[in-house]
Formats: structure tokens, sequence, C-alpha cells
């Protein structure tokens, strides 16, 4: 497996981040652990960042929460996203989970995503957290692998409209 670091986003990866959003949107992916980077420009994503880390100007809603960019060390691409919400709100402890992430989509079945994610935990457990949860949907696959593969236990699923989102607890080791 190549260098990876996960990391705070910087201005300096301002190209890489847009290049990361345009090829998320052409394959129409979900953009799971990207904040709001579908809707807004890199810049005003970078902003949101800095804030919502120590809670300012969040939406309606919102908790604090931090994000995070994987870098592949060897050239500096941006391999994935993941975001860490500090707290729970109604919606998080329900459907959406503490953590959520998502890997570029020329790097997919590469062991990225159980890497971002085992990274992602490391991340959560400095911030404090000694069991987080973890939620995919029904038919997401690849997603249920990568949680089970970093020690997921399931709890239950619970029904969001026509979804039906699994719920996972991870523990964070000592
Ligand atoms: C979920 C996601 C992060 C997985 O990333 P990835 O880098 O492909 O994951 P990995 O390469 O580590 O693969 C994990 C497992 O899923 C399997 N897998 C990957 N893509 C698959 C697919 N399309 N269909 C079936 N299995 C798949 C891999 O073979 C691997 O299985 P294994 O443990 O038996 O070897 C990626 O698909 C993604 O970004 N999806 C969109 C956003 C998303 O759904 N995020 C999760 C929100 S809950």
């Amino acid at each position: 497996m190549d260098k990876l670091k996960l990391i705070l986003p910087a201005k300096k990866y301002k190209d890489e981040i847009l290049r990361y959003k345009n090829d998320m949107i052409k394959s129409n992916s979900s953009m799971d652990g990207c904040g709001n980077l579908r809707k807004v420009d890199v810049s005003t994503w970078l902003k949101n960042c800095k804030d919502w880390r120590i809670g300012k100007n969040l939406p309606e809603g919102y908790v604090p929460s931090t994000q995070y960019i994987l870098v592949r060390e060897s050239d500096n691409k941006i391999i994935g996203m993941l975001d860490i919400r500090h707290e729970f709100s109604n919606f998080l402890l329900n459907y959406g989970g503490l953590i959520g992430y998502s890997i570029d989509i020329s790097e997919r079945k590469k062991g990225y995503g159980k890497e971002i994610l085992k990274l992602g935990l490391k991340k959560a457990k400095k911030l404090g957290f000694k069991k987080v949860l973890i939620t995919c949907l029904d038919t997401n696959t690849p997603s249920r692998k990568c949680i089970l593969y970093n020690g997921g236990i399931y709890e239950d699923t619970r029904k969001m409209e026509d979804r039906k989102l699994e719920r996972y607890w991870i523990n964070l080791k000592k």
C-alpha cells in the first residue's frame, strides 16, 4: 500500500480538491465525507471546513465536524475524503453516524476505503471518542466491508423514507 496521510484540507490542494469534486460529480457518485463540497466552490468549502471544526457559522441542524483529505505521498493526489462529526444530532444518531468517507472514483477497489476508515478511526480516538457509530445503506456492500474490516459491530437497520441504513459501532481500542 502506498504511503497515505489523512490531513486537514489546505489551500495548496485547491486544484486537487476541485479535480476530486468534478470527478465525483461526473461519475454521479455519492460524496460522503466531503461536507458541502458538492454545493459550494473550493474557497468557500475551505473556509467552511475551518469554521465548522470550531463550531463557527454552522448551518441549521449541523454539529461541529473535522474534515480531512487523504493524500498519497508519492504524487500528492487526493485519494479520498473523510469527515468526523464531533457530536450526535438526532439525525446522526439514527441515520448519519459520526464518520463519512469516500474514495476517488479512479482509485476504488484498491484497499483505500478500508485504509481511510482505519486512519479516520485513529483521528476519532484523538478527538476523544471511545466508540463511534458508522452507518451505510443496506445496498452499499463496499462500505459495509470497510466497516466490518475495521471492527464494526452491527446494531440495527433503520428506515429513512425509502432507504434502509445499517448502523454499526466501532470500539476504539486503548
Ligand atoms: C465505499 C468506498 C469508500 C469503498 O472504497 P474502496 O476504496 O473501493 O474500498 P476497498 O478497496 O477498501 O474495498 C473494500 C471491500 O469492498 C469491496 N468492493 C469495493 N468495491 C466494490 C463493489 N463495487 N462491489 C462489490 N464489492 C466492492 C472490495 O473488494 C473489498 O472487499 P474485500 O474486503 O472482500 O477485499 C467507495 O466505494 C466510495 O467512495 N463510495 C461512495 C461513497 C460511499 O458510499 N461512502 C461510504 C458511505 S457509508
